[in-house]
């Protein structure tokens, strides 16, 4: 029996619990989780209790016992653990965004108004000094984008593979109505809002499908090019009219934004991310290509549909993700974190860290994913000019 590999969870929230739940699924692999350090010592004890892991008072122990620390922290901690990590000789887990711009570190920050260039260039600089700390280590970083290994996407990378055929435009969304993380909505925190909380899943996606058709023709990825962004924060227009149903206590960030991406060859993708959506979470890539037309549904999907004329009957079932509403005919996800990626995911993590190869979701897919954001967020500063991805 092979020595098993020790993860250890920074974070106790949303993502904390999920990450847990799909690490005990790995199959093949002995996967050992040593515990959950957080930033609030009564949720790292009610964490541990209820999942029955350890508790670690401090990052520097749970490292110590861990030989990958998985980063469910919010967005603006992640550079500064992952590089403290791999110093550590350890390898790292991060959660989208990898990174981003998170101001200068006074309360009174807004990046809805700071300049969207110097954001740029940091987060590019951010990325590199991940990568290069995984370097000096020898360790690897694994980013936690999931979309990547949802089935739907998958199946669409195999016949991209294998079919030769050429993806002319895509076009994808991620939308629900409102992220409830506390972190979220405050950009110091988050980095920003829809394009990068959200965007970020259907735009790495289509990056990677890019990369497959150009790997399959000449083994050469297709990278994106230039960007064109709009962003609006619609639910704090004088105008907006309130019913009660989506979330509107963001700070500084948008709750709308769109991403036009042109790749190297020319063709192009039309993201979409929102948190104006009602209806459960929106989860959908759809790919044109010059041999075939395929829709990739992560979430909402048909494969069970249930109707209840009560109000208390599905008090207790679990149905699909940020759905308001129970009544009444409701496409539920008979297995949510399998269409999510989350199990695929994990499975991939922790074979590469056994095995010595690179993850799909690695820190190139993270680089160029930040970088065509925030290059969008320059473009959104412009007026939806055309800016060059770096
Ligand atoms: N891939 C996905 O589908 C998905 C879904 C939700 C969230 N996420 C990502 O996961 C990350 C966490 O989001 P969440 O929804 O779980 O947030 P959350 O607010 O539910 O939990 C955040 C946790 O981090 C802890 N924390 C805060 N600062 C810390 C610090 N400096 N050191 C250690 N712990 C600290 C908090 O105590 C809390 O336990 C974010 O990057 C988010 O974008 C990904």
């Amino acid at each position: 029996m092979a020595e098993p590999i020790h993860v250890g969870i920074v974070g106790a929230g949303f993502a904390a619990r999920f990450h847990l739940h799909n690490l005990r699924l790995v199959h093949g692999v002995p996967v050992e989780i040593t515990g959950v350090t957080s930033r609030s010592p009564e949720s790292r004890a009610a964490f541990a209790r209820e999942h029955s892991v350890g508790a670690f008072d401090s990052f520097e122990a749970l490292c110590e016992a861990s030989d990958v620390v998985d980063l469910c922290s919010p967005p603006s901690t992640h550079e500064q653990l992952a590089v403290e990590a791999l110093g550590r000789g350890k390898h790292v887990i991060v959660e989208k965004p990898f990174t981003g711009y998170f101001g200068t570190g006074t309360d009174d920050f807004r990046g809805n108004t700071s300049a969207k260039e110097p954001m740029l260039r940091h987060t590019i600089e951010s990325c590199r000094r991940m990568e290069e700390a995984a370097r000096a280590s020898g360790k690897t970083i694994c980013y936690a984008e999931n979309w990547i290994y949802a089935p739907a996407i998958q199946k669409e990378r195999e016949i991209v593979t294998k079919s030769g055929g050429q993806i002319l435009w895509m076009m994808g969304n991620q939308s629900h109505s409102g992220s409830h993380s506390p972190y979220y909505g405050q950009w110091r925190f988050s980095g920003g809002g829809s394009l990068v909380g959200k965007g970020c899943h259907p735009l790495s996606a289509a990056l990677v499908l890019k990369r497959a058709e150009g790997s399959a023709r000449d083994g050469k990825a297709i990278r994106p090019a230039t960007v064109s962004a709009r962003t609006h924060a619609i639910t704090k227009l004088c105008g907006f009219r309130d019913e009660g149903f989506l979330r509107t206590a963001y700070q500084d960030i948008e709750d709308y934004g769109q991403m036009h991406i042109t790749f190297a060859d020319g063709t192009v993708a039309d993201i979409f991310a929102s948190e104006l959506v009602l209806g459960g979470v929106s989860n959908w890539l759809e790919v044109m290509a010059n041999n075939h037309r395929t829709r990739c549904q992560l979430n909402p999907i048909d494969a069970l549909e249930t109707f209840t004329p009560s109000q208390d009957a599905f008090r207790d079932v679990y149905l699909t993700e940020k759905i308001e509403t129970k009544l009444g005919w409701s496409h539920a996800a008979p297995d949510e974190a399998w269409q999510h990626g989350y199990p695929q995911e994990f499975q991939d993590f922790m074979e590469s860290l056994t095995s010595g190869r690179e993850p799909l979701a690695n820190a190139e897919l993270a680089r160029d994913t930040m970088a065509t954001i925030y290059a969008a967020y320059v473009s959104a500063e412009r007026g939806g000019a055309e800016v060059e991805i770096p």
